[in-house]
């Protein structure tokens, strides 16, 4: 049976009160911006790296043919760079349901991209939320060869796609946002052996 985290995730409310959040993004919440926000930043977060450990049952793959979809996974010294959305508390009840397959609401420290050249009178860092599937829930996967990563994604997909469509949209939106992110890029250049 998979863990369908929702209803945990309505418990988990550490900005009780806020009027607004800052929803830190570094998978599909880059570049498939599906809900409403205010406004949004590049921003990037310390001691995660982004690694497809995480199974998805749900949206680039099936319970028989699993995807792997991004996780965080804790790297002291590491940075991962996303997009960082200011949201009204509303647009966490359809996030819930779309992260639902073991992803977890997590409070993180985030620090804001170039915000210091843009608005030296703005705040450079603040809370921020993550949705995070640790190595606890039942849809991870964990480590595997790049080249096995490479083709179980190559190969998987599910109702909302692809899963390489996920890979390759990430990669893209990294790219836009100038950075760098090894285990990505490894990932997709694999990808290209099964065009
Ligand atoms: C995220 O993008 O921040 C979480 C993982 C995903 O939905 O791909």
């Amino acid at each position: 049976m998979l863990l369908d985290t929702t209803a945990l995730n309505q418990q988990r409310n550490f900005f009780d009160g806020h009027t607004d959040i800052w929803l830190f993004g570094y998978g599909s919440l880059i570049w498939k911006a599906d809900f409403e926000y205010l406004e949004r930043r590049p921003a990037y977060i310390t001691g995660w790296a982004r690694r497809f450990w995480q199974g998805s049952h749900d949206h680039r793959g099936t319970l028989e043919a699993p995807g792997r979809v991004a996780t965080l996974i804790r790297d002291q010294g590491a940075l991962c760079h996303g997009m960082a959305y200011r949201i009204t508390p509303d647009v966490l009840a359809p996030l819930d349901v779309r992260e639902k397959n073991g992803y977890l609401r997590e409070k993180v420290p985030l620090t804001f991209q170039g915000e210091r050249e843009k608005r030296p009178e703005g705040r450079t860092q603040t809370e921020g939320l993550i949705y995070l599937a640790t190595a606890d829930n039942p849809a991870f996967l964990g480590d595997a060869p790049l080249k096995d990563i490479a083709y179980q994604i190559a190969h998987a997909h599910g109702p909302s796609g692809s899963n390489k469509a996920y890979l390759l949209n990430l990669a893209q939106a990294l790219r836009e946002l100038e950075t760098e992110d090894a285990h990505v890029f490894a990932i997709e250049e694999q990808l290209y052996r099964y065009q």
